[in-house]
């Protein structure tokens, strides 16, 4: 298989693109071929020249983490949950998420993620009982990995502007069960941060690696009312 992989040496370089032959087998995952490229004694590129190891992140290999968020063949995807069957047999290309500043090749900064977290303060206030037939659904919230790919595929996200994205939609409503100050600053925060620039294109539901059902948190937070 020829795979092309966009490359930037640190923050400042310019990137480029380097391709490589590797021997791969339909069962194999994206990390796993990152990983046959990487292990590899020497590694040199279709022109025959040496090429330093390709840098990317991962932590858990079971989609459990999103660290190993990228552009795979021009979608946001998780490496290690994406089979090669699954994909063009004779090329694949390998770039950085684009809405985050890249560090070194296929690894990006999303600090961002949990900066815009902290400047809408959500996070844990006081809690009030919570209806146990909405546990399921908290804890399907709570599988959100972080990973970015739903702002990576959102038109109207983009970085350091306002729009947080369907990540913070979904985490708005896993926090919606507070004490009534906190719910009414919360739906402030959902109404500025999410609410006001969401389009409704919603392909953040389907590229979403969890599936989290995103638009029914979106409506449950539309009727909203702090004062219940
Ligand atoms: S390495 Fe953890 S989700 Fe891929």
């Amino acid at each position: 298989m020829l795979v092309t992989v966009k490359r930037q040496k640190d923050p400042q370089s310019e990137p480029y693109l380097q391709s490589f032959f590797v021997e791969a087998s339909p069962q194999m995952t994206v990390s796993a071929l990152l990983d046959k490229l990487n292990y590899t004694d020497d590694l040199y590129d279709v022109k025959g020249q040496a090429a330093p190891r390709i840098r990317w992140e991962c932590s858990c290999l079971q989609k459990l983490c999103g660290a190993c968020a990228m552009r795979i063949n021009g979608l946001p995807r998780l490496a290690c949950a994406t089979f090669l069957r699954d994909l063009d047999p004779r090329e694949l290309l390998l770039e950085p998420l684009s809405k985050f500043p890249v560090v070194a090749d296929l690894i990006v900064d999303r600090s961002i993620i949990e900066k815009n977290l902290l400047r809408a303060r959500a996070y844990q206030g006081s809690y009030r009982p919570i209806d146990a037939t909405d546990y399921p659904r908290l804890y399907s919230m709570a599988k959100c990995l972080k990973c970015g790919l739903c702002l990576e595929i959102c038109p109207n996200y983009s970085k350091g502007e306002d729009f947080f994205g369907a990540l913070f939609a979904n985490e708005m409503y896993l926090l919606s069960h507070q004490s009534q100050d906190r719910r009414k600053e919360l739906k402030k925060a959902y109404d500025r941060n999410f609410g006001a620039g969401c389009s409704k294109a919603l392909s953040c539901v389907s590229i979403c690696p969890m599936k989290l059902d995103t638009l029914s948190s979106m409506a449950r937070m539309n009727r909203f009312s702090p004062e219940k």
